[in-house]
């Protein structure tokens, strides 16, 4: 089984290698060099413009690769570090573009994970790390799911079980001392919005985000969001013909269907996120017309989920193909 000190070894050598942290696994370059960022855009099929996160093991290294810190960013940091949140920054000037993908930002994170703290402490450097899937698809939440994603082709793979969040960390780009919430996650707008008081709204001038390409996070089969009162009327009528349907609810089916395999993922919004990636990744394995989703509640504690799922189903998604 691959240790830190082969990872460590790896990182040095330039080579990639995945690790865990606590909301999903990354996969991982030494940040300093630019030969090996290079490799993870060639890897994941990522454009070259998709900027990187750059992960720190504590927040005394940040003015090594952010400048002129703005104050909110100190509190949210002081706040939620080391923790599930990316703060975009001005990138400091020696900072190597390939890691922002051409931008004067910055992403950076100090991952909570045990193991990822333990590899950066190591290291003793920055490790520039995307989900590690390839583009556009799920991230993945365990080590099996990234061997599914890369299978050899990244030869250290640090297995931390089950990443505990299971969805990526929260965004919030601060810059010029405003912030703003660039991707919803399980720290939530109003956790940030009580550090650094009312978010700024829109897309405005804000940097490239996550959300650019809508097609995220997606799963091979069509998936599609349905009302909670209409997913048995739909999957029975999907599934006529006997074509095979997916559902993923938040409760047991109401009557049995045929044709239909239904997951009932629970109405907990931490074990939802926790399991959902798991959950899609088996679904679209079973060779289904549809994956129906259940929509989550209008509530804040399930905006991250809603967001994914959102992404999950944007319809401009050529299916079938590794894009997106
Ligand atoms: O939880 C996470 O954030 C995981 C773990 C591994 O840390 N990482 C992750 O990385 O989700 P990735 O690359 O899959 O998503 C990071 C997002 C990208 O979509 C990118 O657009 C955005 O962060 N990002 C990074 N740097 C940025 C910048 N300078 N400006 C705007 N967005 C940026
Ligand atoms: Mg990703």
């Amino acid at each position: 089984m691959a240790t830190i000190d082969h990872a460590v070894t790896a990182l040095r050598a330039g080579e990639l290698i995945a690790f865990p942290t606590e909301t999903v696994y990354g996969l991982g370059a030494n940040a300093a060099d630019a030969d090996a960022v290079a490799r993870i855009f060639a890897l994941k099929g990522r454009p070259p413009d998709h900027p990187l996160i750059v992960h720190i093991r504590a927040q005394d290294q940040l003015q090594q690769w952010a400048a002129d810190i703005p104050p909110v960013a100190a509190r949210l940091a002081a706040k939620f570090w080391p923790g599930p949140l990316t703060l975009i920054l001005p990138r400091a000037a020696h900072v190597n573009t390939v890691v922002t993908g051409g931008q004067d930002s910055i992403g950076i994170r100090v991952p909570a994970h045990p193991i990822a703290q333990q590899l950066l402490g190591a290291f003793g450097g920055a490790i520039a790390a995307p989900s590690a899937n390839r583009y556009g698809r799920l991230s993945p939440t365990s080590a099996a799911h990234v061997r599914e994603e890369f299978g050899d082709a990244v030869r250290i793979v640090l297995d931390g079980g089950e990443s505990p969040i299971g969805l990526e960390s929260t965004i919030v780009a601060c810059l010029g001392n405003v912030a703003r919430l660039l991707r919803p996650g399980v720290i939530t707008r109003t956790q940030i919005e009580q550090i650094v008081g009312r978010l700024a709204e829109g897309g405005g001038d804000a940097p490239r985000a996550p959300g650019d390409r809508p097609q995220h996070y997606a799963p091979f089969t069509p998936l599609e969001l349905i009302g909670g009162d209409r997913i048995e009327a739909s999957a029975a009528e999907f599934s006529s013909g006997e074509r095979k349907i997916a559902v993923l609810a938040m409760r047991p089916a109401a009557r049995p269907l045929t044709h239909v395999t239904w997951v009932d993922a629970g109405a907990k919004p931490a074990n939802y996120a926790h399991n959902l990636y798991h959950h899609l990744r088996t679904l679209d394995r079973l060779g289904c017309t549809r994956i129906l989703v259940e929509v989550p509640p209008a509530r804040e504690e399930w905006s991250a989920v809603l967001d994914r799922l959102q992404r999950a189903s944007a319809q401009d998604r050529p299916v079938g193909m590794d894009c997106g």
